[in-house]
């Protein structure tokens, strides 16, 4: 209501924010569990007296260098971008209410790069105490942000007593809080095995491929002992209606939740047969094939997590239309295209009966629609529909169609939004 709405019809600026992050948390959270992965493994080649396991541990050092340096701080600011032009009302009150907080993780981020590049650096060159000392200041950073960061994504989700105290601890420490922690903990460990695939099938060195892919395996595998428990943990403090949607919904968000639970004991189960002896060509077309599930799984856990809290933004105060709960009555009284700051249409008339449909589309619908294009479109949505239809549909948002905000609109603006969908549909 507050800022001007970055029209995307066609496509929906959902996508685009869906596209940008879901590559950005499969790089983020390797860059958390892959830089426990570095000092543990350097730590085990010292330990076993093996130089030909530090060699390749230095290499995939630069691997990693290279992808959560350049590929994963480049769509992490992108998400900046994506959801301040998108959703510039949920954007402002992360912000806000969190400014400590993001500065803490800059501070940790800050700390990852200048660790990271001296741990690439002075690789071989450094006392191995004093090199694993870095790569553990790294990986403590890491998680940290990771930490920081989850806080404010499960805030979303379960903002908990926020909603009343607006206090900043109650945000950060939410019910979701320690549970979605822990889970993405273990995924970010599990990544880490799925990653390490990736160098280590490229080993010239027989035997120690193989040790390496058995290695990898276990990370891959033993994370599952905290994937399952917490879960179900997380599953169990998230709001109940967000839950039905997951569990017995026939929406989106039930249908990737199925990704989900199909594609985890697949990954496990190829990561099972990676650890057997395979020859080399079976072995590297399984890698690539586990490391583009794994983030089909992750998106899919992601998008999950996302529209799970339909309709809302942040949970039981602030709907995807950026509308905030509180403000519905007044606004249904006073009219959205009154309230709202930036429409050309504030009253409406014989003359203006179209663009203020479109307005009104775009202020209260295109959060969640788009107009002809690949995401919930609105014009298939309304297909065969009349006014009385969709006046009927609109009366039932936010109610018995838990799934959409309640019209926060007057009369007139309800069956002027309708008249313009029906002249719309096909
Ligand atoms: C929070 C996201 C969200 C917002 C905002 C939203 N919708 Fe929806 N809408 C949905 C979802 C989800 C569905 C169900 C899609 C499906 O069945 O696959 C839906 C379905 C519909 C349908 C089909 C009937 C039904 O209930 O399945 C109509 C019509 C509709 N929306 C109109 C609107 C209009 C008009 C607006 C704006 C005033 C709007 N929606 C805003 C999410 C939203």
């Amino acid at each position: 209501m507050n800022y001007p709405v970055w029209e995307m019809l066609s496509t929906g600026g959902g996508l685009l924010i869906a596209i940008v992050s879901a590559i950005h948390v499969y790089i983020a959270h390797f860059a958390v569990g892959g830089g426990l992965f570095l000092v543990w493994t350097e730590r085990k080649s010292y330990a076993e007296n093996n130089p030909t396991m530090t060699e390749y541990i230095k290499k995939h050092t630069r691997f990693f260098l290279l992808l959560t340096m350049v590929l994963g701080a480049m769509t992490g600011v992108g998400i900046w971008l994506t959801i301040s032009a998108v959703h510039p009302g949920v954007t402002s009150l992360m912000i806000h209410n969190f400014v400590f907080a993001w500065a803490s993780e800059w501070v940790f981020f800050t700390v990852e790069i200048a660790t990271l590049l001296i741990y690439y650096y002075t690789f071989g060159k450094m006392s191995r105490q004093n090199h694993l000392k870095i790569g553990w200041i790294y990986f403590a950073a890491a998680w940290l942000s990771l930490v920081i960061i989850n806080a404010i994504i499960s805030f979303m989700l379960t903002p908990g007593d926020w909603v009343k105290t607006k206090n900043f601890w109650d945000g950060l420490i939410n019910p979701s809080f320690l549970p979605s922690t822990l889970f993405r903990t273990a995924l970010a460990v599990m990544l880490a095995g799925l990653y390490g695939y990736l160098t280590s099938i490229n080993l010239k060195d027989e035997s120690l491929r193989r040790t390496m892919v058995r290695y990898c395996s276990r990370w891959v595998v033993l994370p599952l002992i905290v994937l399952i428990p917490t879960g179900w943990w997380y599953l169990e403090v998230i709001p109940p209606a967000a839950r039905e949607m997951i569990s017995g919904g026939v929406l989106d968000p039930a249908y990737f939740a199925n990704w989900v639970l199909y594609l985890t004991p697949i990954i496990i189960i190829g990561a099972l047969v990676m650890a057997a002896r395979l020859p080399l060509s079976m072995q590297s077309a399984l890698a690539v094939g586990l490391f583009i599930l794994g983030f089909l799984g992750m998106g899919a856990f992601e998008y999950v997590r996302e529209t799970s809290r339909r309709p809302y933004v942040v949970y039981d105060h602030m709907y995807s239309n950026g509308l905030l709960k509180d403000q519905v009555a007044q606004s249904r009284e006073q009219g959205v295209l009154t309230a709202a700051r930036w429409v050309k249409t504030t009253q409406i008339n014989d003359q203006n009966q179209e663009q203020a449909g479109r307005e009104l589309f775009r202020l209260l619908c295109v959060s969640c629609h788009s107009m002809g294009g690949p995401r919930n479109d609105i014009l298939v949505q309304t297909k065969s529909m009349d006014q009385a239809d969709l006046l009927k549909i609109m009366q039932t948002m936010g109610g018995k169609r838990a799934y959409m905000p309640p019209f926060p609109g007057n009369e007139l603006e309800k069956t002027t939004l309708a008249d313009y969908l029906v002249k719309k549909t096909p």
